[in-house]
């Protein structure tokens, strides 16, 4: 895919005027001219009318990211409820859905030291290089299993067959949902995911409040069980677990738990779809992988760097501060543009090149930066890895099936496909 040209609305001075709009749907559909007219132009910030400043150069997304002081990921209430971006007051029949479920209160992600940093130590015991090596071979089987149901037929929709499975089966069994429960606990994953991320209206809130809900109350019994009878699994660690005598009450486990649950399955199905659909459009690079499968870690450091499933994340200003030179107010939300950082031409030689051997890939933030780095990138390395090991062991040459539409997820804080249909022949 060729990066667009974007006209930026700059008057002569250079200044947006606080006109960008991130919700224009060419934007959404590709965002990189957007990113490059930035960086061509040295726009170090950006005000983004109704939601708060961008940040999109390299050096100052890892700078905002580590400066937990001024930049707060704490933008959400002592009790979580996601019901969108939009800061508009909450709706009495939402709120009255919320009321009626248990109590969930911000966590991990959602906090800032001293209280993140215990809460990343409790959760760091759930996620030892032990337990993610052991995984490796449930992930395999998981792989197999899937290519199993449509092997014989040739031809697959790749993102809800494959790329979403191997994650969400994953975190599922993890967790300790049974396998019956996969598609309702993707809604309520898809739900949840959306009142964090995305503007709702209030018939969308409503579902959201409902799902959330629903998944709260599943997993207060989940708690409850592996409190009383703990076992091998991540869920059991976590509900369980104690530093300096101190452990996170139920209100807090929901919270990580839903922290797992929403960073783990969208964005490294997104890693595996978008890594599809790079190979396909690159069809010399694709052979090589295929050829020495050694070449399939870097392949995917470059894809998180050029088409990285996190696009965007957001922080709180806690006090009137600045930002490169523009002052930014207390109470504002910053912009930290994980995959503009990926494009940023003062690191990456032709950032809107895809190179397999581009030797510092993994230079990209798309696991985030600083005290908030993803706690599961070695697991969603291992299952993207081993989901590509697995399909070229057991297909032969994919292509896109005839009229395939790449068409993405309409939004502009992640980047994913809708689908992805391809036609393959048999190894
Ligand atoms: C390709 C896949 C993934 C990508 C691109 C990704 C990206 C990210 C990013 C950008 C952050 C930083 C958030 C921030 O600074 O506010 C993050 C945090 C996090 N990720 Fe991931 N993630 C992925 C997979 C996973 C998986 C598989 C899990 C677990 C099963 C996971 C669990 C977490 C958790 C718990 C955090 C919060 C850490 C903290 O606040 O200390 N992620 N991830």
């Amino acid at each position: 895919m060729a990066t667009p040209q974007h006209d930026l609305p700059l008057d002569p001075d250079g200044d947006l005027g606080g006109n960008l709009d991130l919700t224009d749907p060419a934007t959404m559909e590709c965002p990189y001219g957007l990113y490059r007219a930035l960086h061509d132009r040295d726009v170090r910030t950006l005000a983004v009318a109704g939601v708060g400043h961008w940040v999109g150069r390299m050096a100052d997304v890892r700078d905002v990211a580590t400066d937990t002081a001024r930049f707060s990921n704490q933008y959400f209430g002592d009790d979580i409820r996601p019901t969108g971006v939009s800061g508009l007051p909450v709706e009495d029949d939402v709120a009255a859905i919320f009321d009626a479920g248990p109590r969930v209160r911000k966590a991990l992600w959602m906090t800032d030291p001293p209280v993140h940093s215990l809460h990343r130590a409790l959760v760091n015991r759930a996620f030892t290089p032990r337990r993610v090596a052991a995984l490796e071979p449930v992930i395999r089987r998981i792989a197999h299993d899937a290519i199993d149901r449509f092997a014989e037929r040739g031809s697959v929709e790749f993102m809800s067959e494959y790329a979403i499975v191997i994650p969400m089966t994953v975190i599922a069994d993890a967790l300790g949902v049974s396998r019956d429960m996969l598609y309702t606990f993707k809604r309520w994953c898809d739900d949840i995911l959306a009142g964090n991320l995305d503007v709702l209206d209030h018939q969308r809130r409503r579902q959201v409040a409902t799902s959330f809900v629903e998944y709260c109350e599943y997993f207060a019994d989940v708690v409850a069980d592996r409190r009383a009878t703990p076992r091998d699994d991540m869920i059991s660690a976590i509900a369980n677990a104690e530093v300096d005598g101190q452990r996170m009450d139920l209100a807090e486990v929901l919270a990580a738990t839903e922290t797992l649950l929403l960073a783990g399955n969208e964005t490294t199905k997104n890693l595996i779809g978008n890594a599809m659909l790079m190979l396909l459009e690159h069809p010399s690079q694709l052979a090589e992988v295929r050829a020495d499968p050694d070449l399939v870690p870097n392949m995917l450091e470059e894809v998180l760097r050029y088409e990285g499933p996190v696009q965007c994340l957001y922080r709180l200003v806690t006090g009137d501060t600045e930002i490169a030179g523009t002052p930014v107010q207390a109470g504002s939300m910053v912009m930290l543009g994980w995959g503009s950082a990926g494009r940023d031409p003062s690191v990456f030689d032709d950032p809107d090149r895809f190179d397999i051997h581009r030797s510092n890939a993994r230079e990209h933030v798309n696991f985030g930066f600083g005290p908030h780095f993803c706690i599961g990138a070695p697991l969603a390395r291992a299952e993207a890895r081993i989901a590509f090991e697995v399909l070229f062991e057991r297909l032969g040459p994919i292509r896109l099936a005839p009229g395939a539409s790449t068409a993405h997820v309409p939004t502009f804080a992640t980047r994913g496909l809708q689908r992805l249909d391809l036609d393959f022949e048999h190894s």
